[in-house]
């Protein structure tokens, strides 16, 4: 069965998620001033700015992680949040944003193993952490049985909410290989879908853990 969804095919869409994942850069060569968009070579010469041009401004601060396996060095404004970073340094665009306040769980992330509101976390706080985002999870073939059973169960319409429930189902699963219902429902319980699709996500993590469980995959 090809799994297919608002005219993308599944292999496109990770295929998508591998090459938004290869172009991230791994450090920024140029550094740009957010307050007059001068360009600098180097953070301290950013800093040295700063300190000239805009006294009592807070500056950028400088951001160690690694997202999706890759180590990211970057300067970022202290007020980002991030899922801004994320999106607007990295262009991993899969964090999606619905509410912005930590109330919907569609922007979740997993940072050092744990399922994260990337909406509601400073990107300064993250400094020399571990960033997962749905796209380290769809280029990663032990999670493609929990990809593929998402569209086989169609827990889906507009899509929006999906890659945050999806975050939240591969942090379960990290921890809880196999999860009763009952499991699955407690870790969802902060995402929230406006769709309407709650009772599949649980049949389609049920089915990936199946398939995950006996090596195999329901679209074989
Ligand atoms: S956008 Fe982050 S919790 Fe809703
Ligand atoms: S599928 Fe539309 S918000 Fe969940």
């Amino acid at each position: 069965m090809e799994a297919k969804k608002a005219g993308i095919s599944l292999q496109d869409a990770c295929a998508q998620a591998g090459a938004r994942i290869a172009a991230m850069p791994a450090k920024q060569k140029i550094v740009t001033c957010p307050l007059c968009a001068e360009q600098f070579l180097s953070y301290e010469e950013l800093t040295a700015h700063y300190l000239a041009e805009h006294p009592g401004c807070v500056a950028p601060v400088k951001l160690r992680m690694t997202v999706n396996g890759r180590d990211c060095s970057l300067v970022v404004e202290p007020h980002l949040t991030l899922k801004e970073v994320l999106q607007l340094h990295l262009g991993l665009t899969g964090a999606k944003q619905m509410c912005d306040r930590g109330q919907c769980g569609s922007c979740t992330v997993i940072l050092n193993g744990r399922p994260t509101l990337s909406c509601n976390t400073l990107a300064a706080d993250c400094d020399g952490k571990t960033v997962e985002t749905v796209e380290g999870i769809a280029v990663n073939p032990k999670w493609q049985p929990l990809i593929d059973a998402y569209c086989r169960w169609d827990a889906m319409q507009c899509g929006y909410c999906t890659p945050g429930f999806l975050v939240a189902a591969k942090a379960l699963l990290d921890r809880n290989p196999r999860p009763t219902e009952q499991d699955i429902k407690e870790a969802l319980s902060g995402n929230i879908c406006i769709c309407g699709t709650y009772p599949r996500h649980s049949q389609a993590i049920l089915e990936a853990v199946t398939y995950m469980v006996k090596g195999g995959a329901p679209n074989a």
